[in-house]
């Protein structure tokens, strides 16, 4: 289920492609998004799954006026924004998502989590916080078939270095759904 009105960063596509990847997780799994902004992609995983639990990973502590000005491209109906702070927001925009367990913190967490069927990554954008969000997080992952995350692109060319170098240390592949920017942990053809 996606709500393509929920101000943020991911495309239609990339919700619709979201929503694909978390229907088949096994029922009653965990689940979790590192940098959740205003609930945009964490919305698809809480309401298409309402039978898993979505860890949410974020300090929530985005200058949303900087986020929000004219000329940053943002998805969605701006105008739903009512100037609240970012938690506010996300809470206004999830309020019926009743299996969401937010975690006020910056990736990588100094605590422990359970083992998660899915971990959507899209917090910090620089090569040595992606490193170390994957360095954490495969951890927590059932399998790293179980990671994916945004941004793969030319303007991102942190995320693609440090997504590929985490595929090769561990002998896995890439996969990029075609007209998204979604990346995603697979066995190595
Ligand atoms: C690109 S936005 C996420 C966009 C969101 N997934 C969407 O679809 O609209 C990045 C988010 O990551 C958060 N963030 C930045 N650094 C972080 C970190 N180290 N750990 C967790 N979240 C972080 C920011 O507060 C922001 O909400």
């Amino acid at each position: 289920m996606i709500d393509e009105t929920i101000p943020g960063l991911t495309s239609v596509a990339e919700l619709h492609y979201l929503e694909r990847l978390v229907k088949p997780v096994p029922p009653s799994s965990n689940l979790c998004e590192v940098g959740a902004f205003l609930g945009r992609t964490a919305y698809v995983l809480a309401a298409t799954r309402p039978d898993c639990r979505v860890f949410v990973v974020d300090p929530f502590d985005a200058d949303m006026p900087n986020w929000l000005r004219p000329e940053n491209k943002i998805d969605g109906d701006r105008n739903r924004y009512r100037g609240q702070s970012q938690f506010d927001t996300f809470k206004t925009f999830l309020h019926d998502c009743n299996n969401i367990a937010v975690c006020f913190e910056y990736s990588p967490p100094k605590r422990s989590f359970p083992a998660m069927d899915l971990i959507f990554i899209d917090a910090a954008h620089n090569y040595d916080s992606i490193k170390a969000d994957l360095d954490y997080w495969r951890w927590c992952a059932v399998d790293p078939t179980a990671l994916c995350g945004h941004d793969y692109c030319e303007e991102f060319n942190d995320v693609r270095m440090a997504v590929n170098e985490f595929a090769a240390s561990i002998k896995k592949s890439v996969y990029v759904e075609p007209g998204t920017t979604i990346w995603k942990i697979c066995d190595a053809a």
